[in-house]
């Protein structure tokens, strides 16, 4: 209804370190923007887990609020952050890399 759509992730820990998820993530966001014509993707992360969130920051997603005790992780409520990217603000092409260095 609000064009707004949200993505979680978790990748095997034998998967990690090779990029795969902010390439992963990427492709999604493109997706709900140009086929889908969405407008606003989000995504939380848990505050304390740096290599989560790094792939929202990488990709140019903002950091808009703290969700307090949002996440019930191994018996513990949790801080998380709320990222958000709007369709306009996308910088990503197809073909071009997720350096996070413009
Ligand atoms: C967080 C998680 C999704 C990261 O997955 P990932 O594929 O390693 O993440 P990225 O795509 O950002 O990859 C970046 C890493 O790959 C490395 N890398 C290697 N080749 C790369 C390439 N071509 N491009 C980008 N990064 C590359 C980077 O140096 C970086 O390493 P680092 O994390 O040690 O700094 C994954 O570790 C995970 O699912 N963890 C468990 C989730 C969890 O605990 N969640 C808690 C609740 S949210």
């Amino acid at each position: 209804m609000n064009r707004s759509t949200s993505i979680g992730y978790w990748l095997a820990a034998e998967a990690e370190g090779r990029g795969l998820m902010t390439a992963a993530v990427r492709m999604l966001v493109d997706h709900a923007f140009r086929e889908w014509g969405l407008h606003r993707v989000v995504i939380e992360v848990v505050a304390d887990d740096a290599r989560s969130r790094a792939i929202p920051e990488r990709l140019g997603f903002r950091e808009e609020a703290v969700l307090r005790e949002a996440k019930l992780l191994r018996g513990r409520y949790e801080d998380a952050i709320l990222y958000a990217m709007l369709a306009p603000d996308w910088p990503w092409s197809p073909g071009r890399e997720a350096t996070g260095s413009e």
